[in-house]
């Protein structure tokens, strides 16, 4: 690496694998392993006897018959048999005792009739006219089902109980592939420098390839799959067939990018070419995705593996890039803040960058948000010709690299115009001010915001929402919405000891809304106008969200706001200076659907940033994770996930409660005296460190309603040792489900904390476990189901990061089918199980 482009890793970890973790995770509710072939001999109508348990697809189901019984349709047959499944479990209803039936083959001479229950869908339309998903349930409940054949009936009724986790815990490991558990499939998707364009070539994957304006960008982050009607493909939220694929390119592995790794000139300049690539290698891709088999290929009568491919050339694919003209939307629009050389009315910008996690509104956008951007900017030597305050500002925020992130502010341009190279040099070339549409010292201004594009619309610009306030935006979620009340939108600002944001809507929701063909027009109208507040929290499990509002906000030290523009540019000065509560690194934000709770986060904060005396209510925790290679690793290394409930959960509320859902450890390290390290009393199956992507299951199908599954995605440096990075399923509870605690902390110097805290009910192998772990060097980012459950989509972002050309420490995707060399790849994959049920159920 050059020193040039060296700081492209500032701010980020560089880890190395350990050794193999080879402890079991077991759950003895799980530990029976059904032959596959056992379902054959207990289908409905079957002549076989059934034994006392047997399965449907891999529903554990109990025939109330028992053991002999048998379940052969005569005339004297007893006139109904019950049988057992949970919900999200494929449920076969098959006709036939012989192995044919589970192809559908004989699918044919049988008819099959709901009599009781909340109506299902029988899987007709796949070929499977005998089955069904059970249907999510608070309370066991019956399901009945006539079924004819032949001209004789019988009754059978399904007995549903409440979800639950039926897999079997993944393992801890350092593998170079996706690991899921038994009874799971994994398909690569999509991956890094995938042509999505029409014409653009294959991707070789040896450093040579261009046009990533029209291939997968790298280190995908948060993803979303936006529905099509699977044979029109206009927008339709609930096809499972047919969709966009919506995912960020946060950032680069760029040694892979080039065939040695990224150089400069002679000058010391970067590459013209190589400059290129890594900027086209941001932003954001639309892709068309389907499942083959579902549109007609499907071979047998069950999903055994994925068919889902990307389509390539899909009439709504689309690449936007940092390059790619924006609209700057809200308050901001137009500030004095906001004018460049490029748009000197300041209510135009090119592209958008560091795009983390997202958020999707209930009209159908996508909100992609800036992260890390201010690292892109060159920017120092300039303090001459900057005010006193825009001294303060550009500190705040971290705008003040001597290079900027792989410094293509230098290029010499041939290629392109030399102005999409110079808008990365962010210094002030005069000190007056008027002079700022001469130059980019503004350009750091036109980032750090929430971004909405419409995927459904290839030629809208994305319009950038300052509303909601310029900050190092992880992800951007909305609550629950009810019909006339506004809209709220929960935020995270990911660096150290930064905050956790909400904005409110000045507009209250109308259902209608959500099908306007106009999408950005609804965005308008939602996002232009509202409320951006900060969170303060209390020891004593409430909290307010403190308005960030001009006149009521008070001036920092060395700031003086002029405006709600300036407020909006500079939001983390307003959440400074009204006394916001400081954070462990806040991350996703995501909302459970049923309770309408919002969790947030923490990945983990160290004891440089945080001392032990700054421990505080909702960062309560100060300890050692020590590893291997190093003995000191104190502060919150392994982070938490806090969850708050608003006012009567109303999304305009300025009072909450909270508590810290989840607390992140090795469950491997010992205890330490005095110190409460893992609070949640997490064991080999479910311990984890860092989390960073969360998101509850869609409402749409049974891992989304009554119970909601929520899904924890991590980035870690602590627990390397032990395992890649992973995701687990849970099944979380309420706001004040657990205690008021007090926090006992020791730092490495002897000092000792004593937090006041509020802390939820202990994790246990039923409410929290390890569904996936990743390849090596990688972080697992983005999440996203088809509205039926039974595909997930999840984001592999940056395997072998610390690799080179020559020698990669991850050979993903290529590793997954065994193929143990190549270059790494960020990449999506699509998860099914292979009897068709709900993913996670
Ligand atoms: Fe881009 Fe905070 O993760
Ligand atoms: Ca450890
Ligand atoms: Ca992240």
């Amino acid at each position: 690496m050059t020193d040039l482009v060296r700081d492209q890793f500032a701010g980020q970890s560089m880890y190395s694998d350990g050794d193999v973790d080879n402890n079991q995770s077991d759950n003895p509710a799980l530990s029976t392993v059904v032959d596959r072939r056992m379902s054959r001999r207990a289908t409905i109508l079957g002549g076989a006897r059934a034994t006392g348990a047997a399965v449907f697809g891999s529903t554990l189901v109990t025939a109330c018959g028992g053991e002999d019984s048998p379940f052969t349709l005569t005339s004297n047959d007893p006139a109904s048999a019950t049988l057992v499944a949970t919900a999200g479990s494929m449920v076969d209803i098959s006709s036939s005792n012989d192995d044919t039936s589970a192809s559908g083959q004989s699918s044919s001479a049988v008819s099959v009739s709901q009599i009781q229950g909340s109506p299902v869908e029988l899987l007709t339309d796949e070929g499977l006219p005998n089955s069904f998903i059970a249907p999510a349930v608070s309370k066991p409940t019956e399901f009945s089902f006539s079924v004819m054949k032949d001209g004789r009936r019988k009754e059978w009724k399904v007995k549903v109980e409440p979800a639950k986790l039926k897999f079997k815990a993944v393992e801890k490991n350092v593998t170079d592939e996706v690991t899921v558990p038994k009874g799971y499939s994994v398909a690569i998707l999509t991956a890094l420098g995938d042509p999505i364009l029409s014409g653009v070539p294959a991707f070789k994957n040896d450093g040579t390839d261009v046009n990533y304006a029209g291939r997968i960008g790298d280190h995908g982050d948060a993803l979303h799959f936006f529905g099509l009607h699977p044979e029109t493909g206009r927008r339709d939220d609930n096809s499972s067939r047919r969709g966009i694929l919506a995912q960020n390119h946060e950032n680069l592995n760029v040694q892979y990018l080039h065939p040695d790794g990224p150089t400069t000139t002679a000058a010391g300049a970067r590459p013209e070419e190589e400059a290129i690539k890594e900027i086209e290698a941001h932003g954001v891709s639309f892709v068309e995705v389907r499942d083959t088999a579902k549109l007609g290929r499907r071979e047998g009568g069950k999903k055994t593996r994925s068919t889902w491919e990307f389509v390539q050339g899909g009439p709504l694919n689309r690449r936007v890039t940092p390059n790619t003209p924006t609209e700057i939307h809200g308050p901001a629009r137009g500030s004095d803040l906001l004018r460049t050389k490029f748009s000197p009315q300041g209510t135009a910008g090119r592209g958008t960058i560091n795009n983390c996690a997202n958020g999707v509104t209930y009209w159908g956008s996508l909100l992609t948000c800036e992260e890390n951007w201010a690292f892109y900017f060159l920017r120092s030597g300039d303090d001459a010709q900057r005010s006193p305050e825009e001294l303060v500002a550009l500190r705040r925020y971290g705008v003040t690299s001597s290079s900027g992130n792989y410094g293509w502010s230098s290029v010499s341009a041939n290629i392109w115009p030399q102005d999409l190279f110079d808008k990365w040099d962010a210094r002030a070339k005069t000190d007056d001010p008027v002079d700022a549409v001469t130059d980019y010292r503004n350009e750091p201004n036109q980032y750090g915001w929430v971004v909405e594009i419409d995927p459904y619309n290839p030629n809208a610009a994305p319009r950038k929402r300052t509303a909601l306030g310029r900050l190092g935006h992880e992800g951007a979620w909305l609550g629950k919405v009810t019909p006339g009340k506004p809209i709220a939108v929960y935020m995270g600002d990911d660096s150290r000891n930064e905050y956790f944001y909400k904005f409110v809507s000045t507009a209250r929701w109308n259902p209608r809304d959500s099908h306007a063909a106009d999408r950005l027009a609804i965005g308008d109208k939602y996002l232009d106008n509202g409320t951006l507040y900060v969170a303060k929290f209390n020891e004593d499990g409430t909290g307010s969200w403190l308005p960030l509002v001009f006149g009521q906000v008070p001036n920092p030290a060395g700031y003086e706001f002029a405006d709600q523009a300036d407020i909006l540019v500079h939001a983390r000065l307003a959440a400074d200076a009204v006394g916001a509560t400081t954070m462990d690194r806040p991350e996703w934000t995501a909302t459970n659907p049923v309770t309408d709770e919002v969790y947030l986060t923490l990945t983990n904060n160290r004891a440089s940033s945080r001392p032990i005396t700054a421990v505080n209510a909702p960062n309560p925790r100060f300890y050692n994770d020590p590893s291997p290679a190093s003995s000191s690793n104190y502060g919150n290394p392994n982070g938490h996930i806090i969850r708050i409930r608003d006012a009567e959960t109303n999304p305009a509320a300025t009072r909450f409660t909270w508590d810290v859902y989840l607390f992140g450890a090795d469950a491997q390290d010992p205890e330490q005296p005095g110190v409460d390290r893992n609070i949640s009393q997490l064991q080999n199956p479910n311990d984890f460190s860092s989390p960073d992507g969360l998101w509850f299951s869609r409402t749409q199908n049974a891992a989304g309603q009554v119970a909601p599954l929520a899904w924890i995605q991590t980035d870690d440096g602590s627990m390397d040792d032990r395992t890649n990075d992973q995701m687990l399923a849970a099944f979380p509870g309420r706001v004040g489900d657990g205690n008021r605690m007090t926090v006992r902390g020791k730092d490495a110097a002897g000092m000792t904390s004593s937090q006041q805290s509020v802390v939820g009910t202990e994790a246990t192998s039923a409410n929290l476990r390890r569904f996936l772990v990743g390849p090596n060097e990688c972080e697992i980012t983005g999440v996203d189901s088809t509205p039926d459950g039974r595909t997930l989509f999840v984001g592999i972002q940056h395997p072998g990061e610390d690799g080179s050309p020559s020698a990669p420490s991850s050979n993903w995707p290529q590793s997954q089918s065994g193929n143990k060399s190549g270059r790494p790849r960020s990449g999506v994959v699509a998860i099914t199980k292979d009897d068709g049920g709900v993913v996670g159920l």
